[in-house]
């Protein structure tokens, strides 16, 4: 049952203490990635979740939304959205700040990759204090895109990100502390 497949999914995840700096206990989904099993059954709990919701858009976060967000797209019939870092798209683009520790960053996507009311999920493989979930919300919202549920998985619930996203549903598969 899912309760299982969770056990597994949760049990690839490889914790790296003090990457990439002292005191943060790094969750490292390369090792997930390792197992079909458990990767597989990574992208089966989104897709059961996502295939009747009418998603159009599946956006994925820079670097790791583009690991999980592809396969999700494809099978549920939808389009994949790079959400990515500044100046590597190379279209014309859209940007929205974010901030971090020290300083701030920025997300850009492509001008007309979506169009005004498609619903859009955004993947990403994990949320902290929900600075880059925020952002990417905000730069669908910006272009008329309705986004109907932040997913990733795994959440770090001691960082607030979930009441940082305020009422956005937020769906997760695995909680680390
Ligand atoms: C990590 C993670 C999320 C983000 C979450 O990415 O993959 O994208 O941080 O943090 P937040 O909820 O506090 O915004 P990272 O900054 O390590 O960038 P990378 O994926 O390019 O390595």
């Amino acid at each position: 049952g899912d309760d299982l497949r969770l056990a597994r999914i949760a049990e690839a995840i490889r914790v790296i203490p003090n990457f990439p700096k002292p005191g943060i206990m790094f969750q490292d989904i390369t090792t997930l990635l390792l197992d079909p099993k458990a990767f597989k059954d990574t992208i089966d709990m989104f897709v059961e979740r996502y295939k009747d919701m009418n998603i159009s858009v599946v956006a994925g976060i820079e670097a790791r939304g583009f690991i999980f967000g592809p396969p999700i797209a494809l099978a549920i019939g939808a389009k994949f959205v790079p959400m990515r870092k500044p100046k590597k798209l190379p279209g014309e683009v859209i940007s929205e700040e974010y901030s971090l520790e020290y300083g701030t960053d920025r997300i850009e996507m492509h001008v007309g990759a979506v169009r005004e009311g498609e619903r859009a999920i955004i993947i990403d493989d994990l949320v902290a204090t929900g600075g880059t979930l925020c952002a990417a919300i905000r730069l669908l919202e910006r272009v008329g895109v309705n986004v109907v549920e932040c997913a990733c998985v795994i959440e770090l619930p001691e960082l607030k990100g979930r009441e940082r996203l305020g009422d956005r549903p937020l769906f997760v598969l695995v909680k680390a502390f």
